[in-house]
């Protein structure tokens, strides 16, 4: 009886641990965009070359998805204006940023075709690469996935540079920008 009913107390709903978490529906769209707030991330720029000249655009949706193919993924919202352009770049470079680069992550994620602040040379494949950034993956098309109101776009890494040594990057928590505090 005494340890059966301590596992029964640990699983059960009521637990402590439980208590502070309020059920949202998830068709309520702003409780989602907030609970998806809650999983902090790093940040990238994703640019590429368009007939209007290098097009950039912020983006935390980044994920490294395979080693062999080297495969990423990101997806881009339908309402952007920007969301064709990508979804259609045969050519595009992810940068991850690095903690002192919050100012590009809030340019690129005002508008996109102004890259005269910023140092930038052409890449190996002809997509905008930005100087300062932590890693570059240049990527062709691999696919493109329609997935509700955003299309997950799907690069194979053709080209690819990192920084030396552990500079922090910028990271996205909860709508604020921030950096890494180590534990311990
Ligand atoms: C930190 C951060 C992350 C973002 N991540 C994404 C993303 O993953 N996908 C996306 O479509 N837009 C994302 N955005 C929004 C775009 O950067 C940009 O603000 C939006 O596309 C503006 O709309 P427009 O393209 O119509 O000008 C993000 C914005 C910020 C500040």
């Amino acid at each position: 009886m005494g340890i059966s009913g301590q596992i029964i107390a640990a699983v059960s709903p009521q637990a402590p641990m439980d208590r502070d978490m309020t059920p949202f529906t998830p068709t309520d769209g702003q409780a989602l965009r907030n609970a998806f707030g809650r999983f902090g991330t790093g940040v990238t720029v994703i640019t590429t070359q368009t007939a209007q000249g290098p097009l950039g655009m912020t983006a935390n949706s980044f994920s490294s998805v395979s080693l062999a193919p080297p495969l990423v993924l990101w997806s881009a919202a339908l309402q952007s204006k920007r969301h064709d352009a990508f979804a259609q770049a045969d050519q595009y470079c992810i940068h991850i940023l690095a903690a002192s680069q919050q100012a590009l992550a809030s340019h690129f994620a005002g508008q996109g075709h102004d890259f005269s602040g910023f140092d930038w040379t052409v890449g190996p494949q002809g997509a905008p690469q930005l100087a300062g950034c932590l890693a570059a993956f240049h990527c062709t098309r691999f696919a493109v996935h329609p997935a509700g109101d955003h299309s997950i776009i799907v690069g194979e890494i053709t080209d690819a540079a990192a920084c030396d040594g552990q500079g922090a990057g910028l990271l996205f928590d909860q709508g604020r920008f921030g950096s890494f505090a180590p534990q311990g």
